[in-house]
């Protein structure tokens, strides 16, 4: 049990990454807090929890809604006593060529990734900072280091994380608070199924090749990476023994990118 006591604020956790590291969290002793817009998966999460023994709870939290945020984690500091983790992993994905990208969809992207991971971590530090620890795990993705054609709203939104996160490791160090962002190649998750449609029509190709010439062209071997190879990164930030570890990226996707 690597997580034993510990209590986890994870975003975006009634699906897909963010389901997965909640569950592993939970497996290693861990309470975590299922934070989602999607009630209903939130609350699907946490009952099968409940039925394997684990401990979690359901919150309903719009990432761009300042007072949902705040209130979100006031709560679960309420209910748990402390917040040791966070995994900011709220996302969406939407994609266009720049000149038929609405200004509306970039915002809103841009929103969910960057101005919620930011709310989270002003909410989270508040509980954290006091007791002089704490874990920011912040999910960017390759695309926080590498840029990808029909991504402008996606890749700006990671790149941003990753300065956000960098900054938090300088900021929380004299309160003990540790700063890291997971960079992870593609996953299949609902995300992931959306686009791969959506890219053969923008592209012009078969949906065979945005798998194999788009997604997992630049990996050393063509796979995918998958949800538990990314939680067990997120553990591995979780429960690491000391604050060595800060500011970092680190990037499960099978050598797309080296760090
Ligand atoms: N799937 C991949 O290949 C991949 C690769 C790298 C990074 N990521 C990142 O991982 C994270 C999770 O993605 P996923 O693939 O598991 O997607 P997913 O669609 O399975 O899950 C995303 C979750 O975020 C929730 N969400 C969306 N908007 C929200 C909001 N405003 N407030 C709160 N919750 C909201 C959704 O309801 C959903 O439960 C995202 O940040 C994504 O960018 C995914």
């Amino acid at each position: 049990m690597q997580l034993e006591g510990n209590v986890a604020v994870v975003t975006g956790a009634s699906s897909g990454i963010g389901r997965t590291i909640a569950e592993t969290f939970v497996r290693e002793g861990g309470k975590v807090a299922i934070c989602d817009i999607n009630m209903g998966g939130a609350e699907k999460a946490v009952a099968e929890i409940k039925a394997a023994g684990g401990d979690a709870m359901a919150v309903e939290m719009d990432v761009t809604d300042e007072d949902a945020v705040n209130r979100g984690v006031d709560a679960v500091a309420d209910r748990y006593g402390r917040i040791d983790t966070m995994v900011s992993n709220a996302g969406i994905q939407i994609v266009h060529p720049i000149e038929e990208f609405p200004y509306a969809e970039f915002r809103k992207l841009v929103t969910i990734h960057l101005d919620g991971s930011f709310l989270l971590t002003k909410a989270c530090v508040k509980h954290m900072y006091p007791r002089k620890s704490g874990s920011l795990i912040y999910m960017g993705s390759v695309h926080s280091h590498e840029p990808s054609a029909l991504k402008t709203a996606y890749v700006a939104a990671k790149h941003g994380i990753l300065g956000l996160a960098r900054v938090m490791a300088k900021e929380g160090a004299k309160h003990g608070v540790r700063s890291n962002t997971i960079c992870p190649g593609f996953v299949k998750t609902p995300l992931v199924e959306k686009q791969i449609p959506e890219q053969a029509q923008n592209l012009g190709i078969s949906e065979e090749d945005v798998v194999n010439k788009i997604m997992l062209g630049e990996t050393v071997d063509q796979t995918f990476t998958t949800m538990e190879d990314v939680a067990e990164v997120a553990l591995f930030l979780a429960s690491f023994k000391s604050n060595a570890l800060t500011g970092q990226s680190i990037v499960p996707s099978h050598g797309w990118y080296m760090a």
